[in-house]
C-alpha cells in the first residue's frame, strides 16, 4: 500500500521553546519527516523562539544536530535536511517582555496561516497568548497549539482555558494529547465505527470487564522534578489513558466531525462514577539492580506521589453499566507494552461436554505499543482425534506486516501538527473535556491526600504491586501479562 501525501497550506509556523527537549526530539524532527514525505509547501516556514539570544543560522545548526540525534541515517538524506533547514528561521523573544514581539511581525506574512505552538511551561501559556494578540500577530484564521500538562487540578485547567480564550477562540485553540496522534488510537475509532461487526456487541451484555494498561520500561530519572509534583494520575490517566477509555466507550457520533466525536468523549467523562480508594491501588518503584528508587529519582525521600496506578472504574450509562473497566500505568514495569484488552462474557450454555480448563474466553486485544495491531482470541477445536476438545487461539495482525512498516511508523507529533496546518481539531481536547476530566479526578486525589496514603512499594521489572493484582482477582479477573 503506497502512502497518500495530501500537501497541506502555506503556513508560518512559530515554536516557542524551540531549544527544549520536545522540540529536539518530536517537533521538529517530525516536521522535517513531513517535508521529506512532501506534505508540507516549499514555501512554509518555521520560526524558532526561545528565550537564548541567536541567529537563525546557529538555530539551524542546532536543529541540524537534533535531527541526526533523532532520525535515523538513511532517512535524512543530507540534501533534503539542507532544504529542510532553509525553512527555518530564529527570532529572540522575551515571552513576558516586550523584547522580540515586532521582529517576529515583520518575518510573518500577511496572508498566510499563522500557528503558534507553545511548547513551553503552561505558566506562560497566557503571557504568550497575551502579547501575541496586543501586538497583532494573532489573526482571527491564527491557530495556538498547547503542550501538556494542562493543568494541575480543575481550578488551574480553567484559568489557562480563560487566559487563552481571552485572545482565542476555542476553535483556534489546539491542546495535544498525543496518545490520540498514534496510529493505533486513530484505528480504534474505525475498528469501531468503521465495521458492523463489534459495535452489536460493544455493551454490558457481552463484555465482561475492559483492561487498559499503559506500562513503561523507564522511570522518571532526568524529570523527577516535574514528575513528582504530577504522579502517573496527572501525568497519564487524566490525559493518555482517559482518551484511550473515551474512544471504547464513547457513543458512535452522528458525524466524523471535531464536535460530534468531541461530545461523544465529553460524555463518557462525565458518565464516569466516582472512584472508591478501596478500588486504586498507588505504587511507588523500589530500587533494583539498574535503578536507583522512586525516591532517590525524584531526590525526595518523603515522596508519597505514585509512579504506579491501577483503578477500576465504572461508566454509569446504559450502555456499560455493569462492565468495569480496569486501568493500569506506571514506571520501571516488566515491559513497555500499551494496549487494551476487551474481554467478552462466556457463551449463555455451554454444549461442549470437556470444559477447556483455565479457558479464558474471546478477548479482542488492541495493541498501541509496540507492533501495533489487533489480536482476536477464539476457541476452536483442538485438532486430531480424540472427541470434541477445545483449545484457543489467536487471530493475529500487525498493521505493520499488514499494511507496510512506512504506513504505520509515523510518529504521533508529525500528524497532530499537519492536522493543526490543516485547521482539523478532532484529534484535540476541547475546553470541557479537559475540565471534565480534572472534574473527574481531582476528588480521588483529594480522597488519598485527605487520608495521608503512602503508595505501595513495588520491585522495578514487575508488574506492579501485589494489591493491583488483587484489585483484579477479587472480581474473579485476571490481568494480562505484561509483555512476553
Ligand atoms: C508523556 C508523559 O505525556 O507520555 C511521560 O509525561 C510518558 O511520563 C509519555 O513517559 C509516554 O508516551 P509514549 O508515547 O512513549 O507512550
Amino acid at each position: 500500500m503506497v502512502a497518500r501525501v495530501i500537501p497541506v497550506e502555506p503556513f508560518d509556523l512559530v515554536i516557542f521553546g524551540a531549544t527544549g527537549d520536545l522540540a529536539r526530539r518530536k517537533i521538529l524532527p517530525g516536521l522535517f519527516h513531513r517535508f521529506r514525505a512532501g506534505q508540507m509547501p516549499s514555501d512554509a516556514k518555521i520560526i524558532g523562539s526561545a528565550r537564548s539570544e541567536m541567529e537563525s543560522a546557529e538555530f539551524r545548526t542546532l536543529v541540524g544536530a537534533a535531527i541526526a540525534e533523532f532520525v535515523a541515517p538513511d532517512l535524512r538524506p543530507q540534501d533534503q535536511l539542507d532544504a529542510f533547514l532553509q525553512r527555518l528561521d530564529y527570532v529572540h523573544i522575551d515571552v513576558t517582555g516586550d523584547i522580540g514581539w515586532d521582529a517576529l511581525q515583520k518575518i510573518l506574512r500577511p496572508d498566510t496561516i499563522r500557528t503558534f505552538y507553545l511548547s513551553v511551561s503552561p505558566a506562560l501559556f497566557g503571557a504568550i497568548a497575551e502579547r501575541l494578540s496586543t501586538h497583532a500577530i494573532a489573526t482571527p484564521q491564527s491557530r495556538i497549539v498547547v503542550e501538556k500538562p494542562f493543568g494541575h487540578d480543575l481550578e488551574s485547567a480553567r484559568a489557562l482555558n480563560r487566559d487563552l480564550l481571552r485572545h482565542f477562540d476555542e476553535a483556534q485553540i489546539y491542546r495535544i494529547d498525543h496518545y490520540l496522534g498514534k496510529e493505533t488510537v486513530q484505528n480504534l475509532m474505525a475498528l469501531r465505527f468503521a465495521n458492523s461487526l463489534f459495535e452489536p456487541l460493544w455493551n454490558a451484555t457481552h463484555i465482561d470487564h475492559v483492561q487498559i494498561t499503559v506500562a513503561e520500561s523507564l522511570g522518571v530519572a532526568g524529570r523527577g522534578g516535574y514528575y513528582d509534583q504530577s504522579g502517573a494520575m496527572r501525568d497519564m490517566v487524566q490525559n493518555h489513558l482517559m482518551q484511550l477509555l473515551c474512544l471504547i466507550a464513547m457513543e458512535p457520533p452522528s458525524k466524523f466531525t471535531p464536535n460530534s466525536v468531541r461530545d461523544e468523549k465529553v460524555k463518557v467523562i462525565e458518565a464516569l462514577d466516582p472512584v472508591p480508594l478501596r478500588d486504586i491501588v498507588r505504587g511507588q518503584y523500589r530500587a533494583g539492580r539498574d535503578n536507583q528508587s522512586y525516591f532517590d529519582d525524584v531526590e525526595n525521600p518523603d515522596s508519597r506521589t505514585e509512579s504506579f496506578i491501577a483503578m477500576k472504574l465504572t461508566v454509569g450509562n446504559w450502555r456499560w453499566a455493569s462492565t468495569p473497566f480496569y486501568l493500569r500505568t506506571g514506571k520501571h514495569l516488566r515491559d513497555r507494552v500499551s494496549e487494551i484488552a476487551v474481554i467478552f462474557k462466556d457463551p449463555p450454555h455451554n454444549i461442549f461436554p470437556n470444559k477447556m480448563e483455565g479457558r479464558k474466553g474471546n478477548a479482542l486485544i488492541i495493541r498501541l505499543q509496540p507492533d501495533e495491531g489487533i489480536t482476536l482470541r477464539t476457541t476452536i477445536k483442538e485438532p486430531g482425534p480424540g472427541g470434541m476438545r477445545l483449545t484457543e487461539v489467536a487471530m493475529d495482525m500487525s498493521f505493520a506486516d499488514a499494511l507496510g512498516k512506512d504506513l504505520t511508523s509515523q510518529d504521533a507529533y508529525e500528524r497532530l501538527v499537519m492536522d493543526v496546518i490543516r485547521g482539523d481539531q478532532t484529534l484535540f481536547m476541547r475546553g470541557d473535556e479537559v475540565e471534565a476530566a480534572w472534574a473527574w479526578a481531582d476528588p480521588m486525589i483529594a480522597a488519598w491526600e485527605e487520608a495521608s496514603q503512602r503508595p505501595m512499594p513495588y520491585d522495578p521489572g514487575s508488574s506492579g504491586p501485589e494489591e493491583a493484582l488483587m484489585l483484579m482477582h477479587q472480581g474473579g479477573r485476571r490481568w494480562r501479562p505484561i509483555g512476553d
